[in-house]
């Protein structure tokens, strides 16, 4: 049995004040999560003060990239190091904005990902098609080749540790969610290609996320699909009655 994992994305949302408050309006509200893992994952400014904030809480605490070496003349980045130091547990790697916007490709993607493994932070990585990819019927093609670039050189147990967040780039920020056999279908061929490259009992193993406009209504549908073991969740992961309901997706 897969773990359900519900990891919120705040992109580049809420100042220190504005992070700590929702923090205070979603502790009490997530006092009882039952089995699904939750965890919010927030800018770098914020880690430090937001990790403090969910003492007594089963939130989770997490970073939005990481870089991919250890320290020296990266100016700009963040290492795995000082994430941990204020806290991060968990790191989205390779998101459709920062692949879209600051040139993040599967190469570097991988060597994140090593970086964060190496240093004992449990990636959330991304990947996901394009609408010109999907129309033109690229979509498990552009899948296969991202997860072989993401996790070129991985082992069997380091594949275990990844959270794999399926987002196709046309449902994020949109309004537009895949519909959930859309999701399943292709976190199936995920799931498949893992198989592949590493063997299906680890696939099995491995849990993906759905995400793309996931939010309060079609949280529930979502999960309930056999292979569609989270969200990653942008827009209504900002306002705690939002983000509760998608965490209580099971009612
Ligand atoms: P969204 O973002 O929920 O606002 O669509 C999801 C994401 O980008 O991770």
């Amino acid at each position: 049995m897969r773990k359900p994992i519900i990891a919120g994305n705040w992109k580049m949302n809420n100042t220190q004040k504005e992070a700590v408050e929702l923090i205070t309006a979603l502790k009490p509200r997530l006092k009882d999560v039952g089995k699904t893992e939750v965890v919010v994952c927030v800018p770098y400014t914020c880690i430090e003060k937001v990790k403090k904030a969910v003492r007594g809480s089963k939130i989770k605490v997490g970073a939005e990239n990481v870089a991919w070496a250890d320290k020296g003349a990266f100016t700009g980045e963040i290492s795995a190091a000082m994430l941990k130091e204020v806290g991060a547990e968990y790191v989205i790697i390779g998101h459709s904005e920062r692949r879209q916007y600051f040139g993040e490709t599967d190469e570097s993607v991988n060597k994140r990902t090593v970086q964060a493994l190496k240093n004992d932070l449990k990636p959330i990585v991304c990947i996901g098609e394009t609408l010109d990819e999907r129309e033109e019927g690229k979509t498990n093609a552009v899948l296969k080749t991202q997860i072989e670039g993401a996790f070129a050189g991985f082992t069997q147990d380091d594949i275990k540790k990844v959270v794999i967040a399926y987002e196709p780039v046309w449902a994020i920020g949109t309004g537009k969610t895949a519909t959930s056999e859309q999701a399943n279908e292709s976190i199936k061929f995920i799931r498949k290609t893992l198989a592949k490259l590493f063997t299906r009992p680890v696939a099995n193993k491995v849990r993906i996320q759905y995400g793309g406009s996931m939010n309060a209504k079609n949280a529930h549908e979502l999960m309930s699909m056999s292979d569609i073991d989270g969200g990653l969740i942008g827009g209504a992961s900002l306002k705690a009655e939002d983000f509760e309901k998608v965490v209580k997706f099971n009612g």
